[in-house]
């Protein structure tokens, strides 16, 4: 999957060579969940031409019942055996574009959108890189949230119950051709990461898709249900995505620039000007659910504090020191995202406010370089710290005004996702909760 760039008859060919009986066909819906259809072996080579026919007017976001005719068609660069089903008559599977009928490009299709803004990019000479830290939790089942362990940061042995889980992961990645890096137990009990090594967004964006759905399948073969849900548990800390990002112009890091105390060059400060800049427009697609917002509250590690610093975990964007001075390893790390989002309208949404910054110009204030967790509203007043979005309605008001993220998304994908997101804020609103009960009953 990543860098191995088979062509048509590579892939006909692994299929017959490795008794492939079944080809998963995959693509995103406007959330990020992943949806597809199986077909046999017998009908592969056709649909690689012809791509396979489809309702999209049952797919969240697509379209309506009268132009609901859509094509889905292979990348095969994207081709992957899956390691843990049946070696005879074995799965394989591949991400798909989607099509109209007159095959153009479905403009609603969010894997087209981070293609046409990796265009933008390629224009102005950048290709972009992304490196992801999905954060994840296992339960015992997807009905409760009991904890299998009291594990924490890096706990090992008996704390940490998702040492197997993360083992046959980890070699089931490896042998569909994701780099991993390495996994630890996280902060949260029954939490976890497995860090894989960046590359360029689309490629990561798919493969994002596939870890999600590789790392639920190795959990359901352990009798265990894994979930990328933000915040599953109130009072420990949430899972987040947070996402290195660097460009890079004719092969060398533009985001790096030896004179500088900072080794980050001019493009990489107006690009994170950017990123400040736009953080709470683009918040609604970084972090797309309800309960997304139970984890960006201050406290538990993550950050609502509009800021940068260097190493600084508790800013909004910081830069890395680890490797002071080398080039490759030169990136920003925007803290916020969290793993349920759409990782291609995500990667997109956060490279069109970086590059809004380098057009523009936008200057970049001084880091903060302290503990903005506990910032006083006094002190956020006179340091002019603002917070990102607290509730998904906030976050749509504000985005809904956002020509960035109309530009970005294309006028059917935002129309489609801020009517969709409204229907379920007023969906959560309606509902009573159990705080309520346990709050209000025993005294009104
Ligand atoms: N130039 C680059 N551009 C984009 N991503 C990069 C670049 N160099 C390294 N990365 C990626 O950055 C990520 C760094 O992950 P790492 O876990 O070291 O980050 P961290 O934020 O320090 O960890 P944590 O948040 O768990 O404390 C990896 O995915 C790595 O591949
Ligand atoms: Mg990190």
């Amino acid at each position: 999957m990543n860098g191995m760039r088979l062509n048509k008859s590579e892939v006909l060919k692994r299929v017959r060579e490795n008794d492939v009986k079944f080809i998963r066909l995959w693509f995103a819906d406007i959330t990020g969940q992943m949806k597809g259809l199986t077909i046999t072996r017998e009908e592969l080579s056709e649909a690689l031409e012809d791509g396979m026919g489809f309702d999209g007017s049952s797919i969240k976001g697509f379209a309506r019942i009268d132009e609901s005719d859509m094509i889905a068609i292979p990348d095969v660069s994207t081709f992957s055996i899956l390691p843990y089903r049946p070696k005879e008559k074995a799965v394989a599977g591949m991400l798909c574009d989607i099509l109209n009928p007159d095959r153009t490009p479905y403009q609603g299709d969010p894997r087209y959108i981070l293609k046409r803004t990796l265009e933008k990019a390629l224009e102005l000479g950048y290709t972009f890189n992304v490196g992801p830290e999905l954060e994840f939790f296992i339960f015992k089942n997807d009905r409760a949230t009991e904890i299998l362990d009291e594990g924490g940061y890096f706990d090992i042995t008996t704390l940490d119950a998702g040492n197997e889980v993360r083992r046959e992961v980890i070699l089931t990645l490896e042998e569909m051709g994701i780099h991993v890096e390495y996994c630890h137990h996280e902060v949260a009990p029954s939490q976890h990461e497995i860090d894989l090594r960046f590359t360029d967004a689309l490629t990561m964006a798919d493969i994002v898709m596939v870890y999600r759905m590789v790392v639920k399948e190795i959990a359901q073969k352990h009798n265990l249900y894994a979930t990328f849900m933000p915040k599953p548990i109130y009072g420990v800390n949430g899972s987040g995505m947070h996402v290195h990002q660097s460009l890079f112009k004719n092969g060398k890091n533009a985001f790096f620039d030896p004179k500088d105390p900072c080794h980050l060059s001019k493009d990489a400060k107006n690009y994170i000007a950017g990123i400040l800049t736009h953080a709470k427009e683009i918040t609604l697609i970084c972090n797309q659910w309800v309960n997304s917002y139970k984890r960006l509250v201050p406290g538990y590690e993550a950050p609502v504090y509009i800021c940068w610093a260097l190493r600084n975990r508790s800013s909004l964007v910081r830069v890395p020191m680890y490797k002071p001075g080398q080039e490759k390893a030169t990136r920003i790390e925007f803290r916020s995202p969290d793993p349920a989002c759409n990782p291609y309208l995500a990667f997109a949404a956060m490279l069109s406010a970086g590059l809004k910054g380098i057009q523009n110009n936008y200057q970049l204030r001084e880091p903060l370089e302290r503990d903005v967790y506990n910032l006083t509203e006094d002190e956020m007043k006179k340091l002019n710290v603002e917070c990102l979005p607290g509730s998904l309605i906030e976050a749509i008001e504000i985005s809904e005004n956002s020509s960035l993220l109309q530009e970005t998304l294309g006028n059917h994908t935002f129309s489609n996702l801020i009517m969709s997101k409204k229907i379920e804020w007023d969906e959560y609103r309606k509902r009573v909760h159990d705080y309520e009960i346990a709050t209000y009953l025993p005294v009104l």
